[in-house]
């Protein structure tokens, strides 16, 4: 599978008293993740949909929206209608997934489905049929800065050989890999299957986020 790979700067590293600034340092990458917990799902609580209305006429980039919140079906809608462009809900959480799948694609937006450290990926099989990306956690959800968990490159493994074997490769489902990624396990993530990187403090604590940006790309083509 020779898929693009795309960055995915995590705005929950970012200072919110500069947010315009913030996002427009990171310009070059292709998606802005956008991490919404609620304090129940997670034990953290970030920002919401009136956040991600006041930032979508600042950027083209392609919001990739996160959502760590249970019952996500309550506020697909209303996170489709202030500017998502993918909207990845977690399968622990969900009353009824592929509703909830179905119901981002009716929006008119990607849908994508997460999945905690200790969730098995044979849990989300089912629902291949309705995911545009699986996103595997690779730390607990809730903060940013946390350390790589490896069990997430097995995940991604196992995920790639199943899409192979079982022809889902023409549905070009995108895997996605989110926490504790940096420049020096960026390679292992890459080499796992995953062709997302999401990535927090390893971009926003850089002073030179272009170049930083650059770094991890030149990681990829290597
Ligand atoms: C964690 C979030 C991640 C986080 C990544 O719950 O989903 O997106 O912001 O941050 P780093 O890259 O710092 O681990
Ligand atoms: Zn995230």
């Amino acid at each position: 599978m020779n898929k693009q790979i795309k960055l995915a700067p995590s705005i929950l590293a970012a200072n919110f008293s500069i947010l315009k600034n913030e996002i427009n340092s990171v310009s070059n990458a292709d998606y802005l993740h956008i991490d919404v917990m609620d304090g129940i799902f997670v034990p953290n609580i970030s920002f919401g949909i009136p956040v991600i209305k006041s930032i979508r006429p600042i950027t083209n980039m392609i919001f990739d929206v996160h959502l760590m919140i249970t019952k996500p079906h309550r506020y697909i809608e209303k996170f489709a209608l202030a500017g998502a462009d993918i909207i990845t809900v977690h399968a622990e959480v969900c009353e009824n997934l592929q509703d909830d799948l179905r119901l981002i694609k009716s929006c008119g937006k990607k849908a994508g489905v997460a999945i905690k450290p200790n969730t098995e990926i044979k849990s989300i099989y089912s629902v291949l049929q309705d995911v545009d990306m699986i996103l595997i956690m690779s730390v607990e959800p809730g903060f940013g800065g946390q350390k790589f968990l490896p069990i997430a490159l097995e995940k991604a493994k196992s995920l790639s050989n199943f899409l192979h074997q079982n022809d889902f490769l023409q549905n070009n489902i995108d895997i996605e890999m989110d926490g504790g990624i940096n420049l020096s396990n960026v390679k292992l993530v890459v080499n796992s299957g995953a062709n997302v990187i999401v990535a927090g403090s390893a971009i926003f604590n850089f002073p030179d986020r272009t170049k930083k940006i650059l770094e991890f790309r030149e990681k990829f083509s290597c």
